[in-house]
């Protein structure tokens, strides 16, 4: 039976995000800018990865503790080889009731079907413009949009539940916002936006920049009438809002502007298994050095529990209330979102 574990705001440990590889085929501008991310740039060696028994060893040992909810990050996840076969593993786990994967979409052509039938869930597709001329330059690659539209039609299909996430920056797509809405309007796929965030050490984050949550909602609503919703689930990142009209529903992730630290039950583990408690930590707790010095799964518990127990990040808190933010943080790439 579960064991609820509280940290030191009272939250319990509810979801783990996994990556499962920091390379991307994608330099989206706000995440991997090509000038940081280029030809010569070293990405984790196999051997430093987490092999797929070494995750689902962890895995078994957060279910216990009430994880129930499964998401697979990169870079782009679905470039880590035979993904499906993790997948299908991470589905026996005792506990486990929901698996996500965040891609970028182009390899779910090939894969979604696949994916479905090992136990895949859903997938939260990154999408930044409907438009190729703004996409070609949001990914940093010159993709249009066509690949990405094949894979979430790949998606569809292979039945697997869907939403879109658009990260919004000033400057860079902020024309994309109610193209994209009305694109995706009446298709049952969830568009969200993303308010841009200073994750990461490369990525030039400037307050002015953000879109806010509300200067979004108002924009869309004034072309096609939205009202609130309630949130899906205890601590969903995204608040809903529904078209009056019955057309499905938006979301918006507000990290900068509305902060949802004070329920943010999540858990990070990153390739080459640092285990973070917060998406801007500077630093993570190596259990991968603990799973290869041949600790016992007793001791590994023991450990997760002690991290948690002591946790108290509220990052997106203490910026909005202006404390310093961290000298070194961690990539999104490398932790996955
Ligand atoms: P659902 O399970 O579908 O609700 O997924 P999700 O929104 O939690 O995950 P996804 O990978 O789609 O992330 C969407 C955006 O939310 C990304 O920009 C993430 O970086 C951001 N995000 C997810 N969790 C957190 C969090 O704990 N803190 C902050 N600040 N941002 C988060
Ligand atoms: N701010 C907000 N969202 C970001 N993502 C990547 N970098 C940032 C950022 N700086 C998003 C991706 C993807 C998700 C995992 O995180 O677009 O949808
Ligand atoms: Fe790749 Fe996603 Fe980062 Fe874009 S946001 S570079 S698709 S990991
Ligand atoms: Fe959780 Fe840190 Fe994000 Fe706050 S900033 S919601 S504590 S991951």
């Amino acid at each position: 039976l579960a064991e609820t574990l509280v940290d030191q705001l009272q939250r319990p440990m509810k979801d783990l995000r996994i990556s499962v590889i920091d390379k991307c085929n994608f330099r989206c501008t706000y995440c991997m800018p090509k000038e940081i991310f280029g030809d010569d740039y070293a990405f984790m060696p196999k051997d430093q990865l987490l092999s797929f028994d070494e995750i689902i060893r962890l895995v078994k040992v957060f279910a216990q503790f009430g994880v129930e909810k499964i998401r697979i990050t990169g870079g782009e996840p679905l470039m880590r080889k035979d993904l499906h076969l993790l997948i299908s593993q991470i589905k026996e786990i005792e506990g486990i009731k929901d698996i996500a994967v965040t891609t970028n979409a182009v390899f779910l052509v090939r894969q979604a079907a696949k994916l479905k039938e090992a136990g895949l869930d859903r997938v939260n597709i990154s999408l930044d413009a409907i438009e190729d001329d703004v996409f070609k330059e949001t990914n940093g690659r010159g993709i249009k949009t066509a690949p990405v539209l094949k894979g979430i039609e790949a998606a569809r299909k292979a039945g697997l539940n869907i939403k879109i996430n658009m990260v919004v920056k000033k400057g860079m797509n902020e024309s994309q916002i109610l193209p994209m809405a009305r694109y995706f309007k009446g298709t049952g796929a969830r568009l969200r936006f993303i308010e841009f965030m200073d994750v990461g050490n490369h990525n030039g984050w400037k307050m002015n920049e953000v879109v806010s949550k509300k200067e979004i909602v108002e924009k869309i609503n004034a072309e096609m009438p939205l009202e609130p919703v309630d949130p899906a689930y205890f601590g969903e990142v995204a608040s809903n809002y529904r078209y009056i009209d019955g057309e499905g529903e938006i979301g918006l992730i507000s990290s900068v502007t509305d902060a949802f630290c004070s329920s943010c039950t999540r858990v990070r583990l990153s390739a080459d298994g640092k285990l973070f408690t917060c998406l801007f930590a500077s630093d993570g707790y190596d259990i991968r050095k603990n799973l290869r010095d041949g600790a016992s799964d007793s001791q590994i518990v023991e450990t997760i529990r002690s991290i948690w127990i002591g946790r108290k990040d509220q990052y997106s808190v203490d910026r909005a209330a202006g404390k310093p933010s961290p000298k070194k943080k961690i990539e999104m790439s490398y932790i996955g979102g």
